[in-house]
């Protein structure tokens, strides 16, 4: 088990995932969060950091439970603060150091950097710079701007890097991780998905007994993989409840619950469109209508869990970038938890004890261990698709006829992407249906009817995006086909815009 101490890097996150791709558990804290029991860690990850080491409310943790006795890798900020607070001197730089730099090894044969050619490239993302290491240092590398790249501290296992290992630009990046963890730290590299899903099963099965669960699906992949588990734990203890809001995709509610019955879920569909569509009658506000089918959920939801006798846990398909408490870069080192697109609004009232059993895991770890349990690739790759639906994509009032338009048009545009190959390419794709009519013409006839935009972007966490440079043969059959098969579109238009400024979602 690995320890980062998160000091607030917007890399923090990747250097986890990069420690779980070696197999290795580790788990993100504040750097003011230092638990008190150390004793089932094997090494320490400091990680990088938006604050200066010179800065007056410079992150400073206290380390005196860890150093000298576990091993240590300073990423960034973290070779600055023991520079700067432990003997040696940080001092703004002269160049810009961000970007690419080549590395130069000063010492032979240092675990450090086993396997690391001369030149490696590594990625750099600083305003400061190391000017004297710390007492008792030793330089490892230099790069042509930066003369102290990385450094070990004698006597103890502290080593120091001021580039990112963790981003994928840093080429030996990985490797340098794997040095220090495995050669240097000997943490074992037991975390795989087969392990997670026996820890995790038995796990489950003792703290739920005998007891009942009700497990709300919504068809994606989090709530799929999170219901296998607990059904591979309790079996039909678990009671899924699978709600049709009526703005899912074409055919989406009938094909899954049909793949959740296969996999042999006890599963409740729940067709709620009618009340969803009600609820969101004359609403045009994005957030005014998030607001509604939130609420409409949470009504429907409980009624069916009121159905089940006897329930006393709620499970929920939470994963980890959900949970993880991470250092407020503006209102200082204070923490704050981020809170969840999804489940935001769940009712406190049901009163049911939680149980979240991914919510350790990272979305590829979730895919792993999905695919370990034998969940079906197609429901595995599945693009994320927002909980509120279509409502947020068709701009303006909702009405039924909208929703069937748009779900045509979504089916064409998702089917082709499918048939060309290109849907595994896209990290998100749909469309958008807009408050436009325009003018066009079809056979003599005259038409003014309605404009979809088309969207794919690529993507890791959905947090930036750009657009996907799809081939103009697909754009051009897609928008064909789109306007002779969907009464009532006559105009295709493709979204171009990357995230920031835009966003993924037009609303
Ligand atoms: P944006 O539009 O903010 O979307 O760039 C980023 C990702 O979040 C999804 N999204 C939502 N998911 N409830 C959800 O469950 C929402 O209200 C919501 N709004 C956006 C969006 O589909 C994309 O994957």
């Amino acid at each position: 088990n690995v320890l980062i101490l998160d000091f607030g890097s917007q890399y923090t996150q990747l250097i986890a995932r990069r420690v779980r791709e070696l197999n290795i558990y580790c788990e993100i804290v504040p750097f003011n969060k230092i638990p008190s029991d150390i004793s089932g860690f094997k090494a320490v990850i400091l990680s990088g950091s938006p604050f200066s080491v010179r800065a007056e409310n410079a992150p400073q943790p206290d380390l005196s439970k860890i150093r000298g006795k576990l091993p240590i890798l300073a990423v960034c900020y973290g070779a600055q603060y023991f520079a700067y607070f432990h003997g040696g001197k940080v001092e703004p730089s002269q160049t810009r150091e961000y970007g690419r730099a080549n590395l130069s090894l000063i010492k032979d044969a240092e675990p450090l950097f086993e396997g690391v050619m001369e030149n490696s490239q590594v990625w750099m993302s600083h305003s400061d710079t190391i000017k004297e290491l710390p007492k008792n240092s030793i330089r490892l590398a230099s790069t042509s701007d930066v003369l102290n790249a990385a450094y070990r501290i004698e006597g103890e296992e502290t080593y120091a890097i001021q580039f990112h290992p963790e981003v994928y630009h840093s080429t030996d990046g990985k490797r340098v991780l794997e040095n220090f963890l495995v050669n240097i730290a000997r943490v074992p590299q037991t975390w795989t998905p087969g392990k997670f899903v026996d820890l995790t099963v038995a796990d489950l099965k003792e703290k739920i007994g005998d007891e009942r669960v009700v497990l709300g699906l919504s068809g994606g992949v989090d709530s799929s993989v999170a219901a296998v588990l607990l059904h591979k734990a309790i079996g039909k203890n678990l009671y899924c409840i699978f709600v049709n809001n009526g703005l899912l995709r074409k055919d989406e509610f009938e094909s899954v619950l049909d793949q959740y019955k296969d996999m042999g879920l006890n599963v409740k569909g729940v067709d709620a469109s009618n009340r969803f569509l009600d609820a969101l009658k004359g609403i045009s506000d994005p957030e005014e209508k998030r607001k509604k089918i939130g609420n409409t959920f949470i009504e429907v939801f409980d009624d069916e869990a009121h159905e089940i006798k006897d329930v006393t846990f709620l499970a929920q398909g939470t994963i980890y970038p959900d949970v993880i408490e991470s250092i407020s870069v503006t209102g200082g080192p204070s923490a704050t938890i981020k809170s969840h697109h999804n489940v935001g609004g769940l009712p406190d009232f049901m009163k049911l004890k939680i149980v979240e059993p991914l919510k350790m895991l990272f979305k590829d770890e979730v895919r792993r261990v999905g695919a370990e349990m034998g969940i079906a690739k197609e429901l595995l790759g599945r693009h994320p698709f927002p909980g509120p639906g279509l409502a947020i994509r068709i701009l303006g009032d909702i009405t039924a006829e909208k929703v069937r338009i748009l779900q045509e048009v979504d089916h064409i545009f998702i089917q082709g992407l499918k048939d060309w190959k290109l849907y595994d390419k896209v990290w998100q794709a749909g469309a958008i249906l807009l408050p436009v009519s325009s003018v066009g013409v079809m056979g003599d006839e005259r038409t003014y009817e309605k404009v979809v935009a088309l969207r794919a972007v690529e993507s890791t966490d959905g947090m930036t995006a750009d657009w996907v440079n799809l081939p103009y043969e697909f754009l051009q059959k897609t928008s064909n086909t789109i306007i002779n098969k969907v009464k009532g579109v006559n105009r295709v238009v493709y979204d171009i815009s990357s995230k920031p400024p835009a966003t993924i979602e037009w609303e």
